[in-house]
């Protein structure tokens, strides 16, 4: 398998700024920030750095880059970054900032890089974000070309993170973000996997080992224990496929977890998603590779939470398979019986993610689960709704679904909250069926949410659509193209905040 990410050591100095020794030295600069407390800069530019303030030509804004060199300093490469104003700061902003210094290090084709904290920046925020940032910096899905004139690409492999005092929680905010980098891109390499190779079984694999290394209980349940377990809806999914489909379980239970609450994490793990007997169109067929990002993002927040020792008890549970237009596939008006007993028609094979979900969102009930969060990349209609930036979040109590947005939040996983009016339901009837397996055009992202819900049974449950968020068309200055591992850190986020929401 290539390599597409390797994690930088990351360390702590409170070395003096022209000290600093790395290939290229990161300050961000505020809006109005002269820099007047960092002694010597203006000078060691040769007045470079107050010449492009004084003309405009550096303000501040975020993400805007001076390349300047500073003589006389360990480390001669400077990069002034902006930060946009002071008082707006946020752990999402820095994170950014550590990731577009992180490729700007990389683009240079240099391997370290130093940041430094700016006074208005809350130490172990900043530590954890800027940590993060340069870790999802290092990630490069374009691991298959060969040949000279795509040149391997260059690692970041050594990152300084300049703070006034490496004492109190600074080293235990940096693990964190190195673990919540780390599993980030890990997700991220699981989404980058061809479908051919990434088969449902080789997930399972790879689950196992990334439980087993990070120190989770994990176990697979073949077809056969599927069959018997009667989860209808994803042995329907799967037999369109040669390859047998698989339910991946994980649990985290740590000794120091919060009473009488276990978090339930279901994650979407089809491998390839041809669309089945409604087959799609041939344009952007090959991006349904990434249509495990859930599981994937299931598997390697988990590994995070044992990682970084979360309290709370955590079920993980994917449901794996291809889906696939084989001789024996699901066809359009066929009906499924669920884990649950309730009756689905299938009107449309390509709405499959819910089916899936819905006997993995059951079999996470029946291991104890009492509060639940699904994540995956489930319609197109949320990508039309809330474009490419921004998860759809869909749940139930309000105060859960809150919950959740925070940790998106703190995670810099940007999301938003859709209605889930009953009203909607009126569209999944069917004729035959306890309900149909699509709801038309209309608010399609909407109805696909309210198809899971029939499965929660009632518990606090969130649905996150990723459908627009797993995988970037574009680079951004702070984002490289390609698999984003979106949800990794926000669930791992959640699973460390157990304590606030463990009252609901
Ligand atoms: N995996 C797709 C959703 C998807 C679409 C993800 C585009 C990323 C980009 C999902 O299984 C699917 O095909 N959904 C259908 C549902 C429809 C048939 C009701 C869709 O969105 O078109
Ligand atoms: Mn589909
Ligand atoms: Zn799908």
């Amino acid at each position: 398998m290539p390599t597409v990410h390797r994690t930088p050591s990351v360390t702590l100095t409170a070395a003096p700024t022209r000290a600093l020794d790395a290939e290229l030295l990161v300050i961000p600069v505020f809006e109005n920030d002269d820099l007047a407390d960092e002694a010597g800069l203006d000078d060691a530019t040769g007045g470079e750095f107050g010449r492009a303030l004084a003309r405009g030509a550096f303000t501040g804004k975020a993400f805007e880059l001076l390349a300047v060199a500073a003589s006389g300093w360990t480390t001669r490469r400077l990069a002034l970054v902006g930060a946009g104003r002071q008082a707006e700061v946020t752990s999402d902003l820095l994170r950014r900032i550590a990731a577009m210094s992180g490729l700007a290090t990389r683009d240079r084709r240099l391997t370290s890089m130093a940041i430094v904290l700016r006074p208005g920046m809350a130490p172990a925020a900043a530590v954890q974000a800027f940590t993060e940032g340069a870790i999802l910096a290092n990630y490069d899905g374009a691991s298959y070309k060969t040949g000279t004139d795509s040149p391997p690409p260059v690692w970041l492999d050594r990152v300084q993170l300049r703070v006034s005092s490496t004492a109190g929680d600074l080293p235990a905010a940096l693990e964190r973000g190195l673990v919540l980098g780390e599993c980030t891109n890990l997700a991220r390499e699981l989404s980058n996997e061809p479908g051919s190779t990434l088969t449902p079984r080789v997930l399972a694999e790879r689950a196992l080992s990334i439980a087993k290394t990070a120190g989770l209980r994990a176990e697979v349940l073949d077809e056969k224990q599927i069959a018997d377990l009667r989860m209808g809806m994803l042995l329907g999914v799967a037999r369109g496929s040669a390859e047998p489909p698989r339910m991946i379980v994980l649990r985290h239970e740590p000794k120091n977890a919060v009473k009488g609450v276990v978090l339930g994490l279901v994650g979407k793990g089809i491998t390839f998603d041809t669309g089945g007997i409604s087959i799609k169109p041939a344009d952007n067929m090959d991006k349904m590779k990434d249509d495990m990002s859930g599981g994937a993002a299931v598997v390697c927040a988990m590994a995070a939470m044992a990682r970084l020792g979360a309290p709370v008890s955590c079920i993980g549970v994917i449901p794996a398979t291809e889906n696939m237009p084989g001789g024996r596939a699901v066809k359009p008006g066929d009906i499924l019986t669920s884990a649950e007993g309730k009756t689905v028609e299938v009107i449309n094979t390509d709405a499959e993610g819910r089916l899936v979900l819905g006997d993995g969102l059951w079999y996470a009930r029946r291991l104890g689960a009492t509060h639940l969060v699904d994540v995956a990349t489930l319609t197109g209609a949320c990508v039309v709704a809330l474009g490419r930036t921004t998860s759809g979040l869909f749940g139930t109590p309000a105060a859960w679904l809150e919950h959740v947005r925070r940790a998106t939040e703190r995670a810099g996983d940007r999301s938003w909250p859709m209605p889930i009016f009953d009203d909607y339901k009126e569209q999944l009837k069917s004729e035959i069926a306890d309900f149909a397996n699509t709801g038309g055009r209309p608010a399609g992202a909407i109805t696909a949410a309210l198809f899971i819900k029939e499965f929660s049974g009632g518990l606090p449950w969130v649905h996150m659509d990723i459908a627009g968020t797993a995988w970037a068309e574009e680079s951004k200055p702070y984002q490289p193209k390609g698999a984003t591992g979106v949800a990794v850190r926000t669930l791992a986020e959640l699973a460390l905040d157990a304590a606030a929401w463990s009252k609901l």
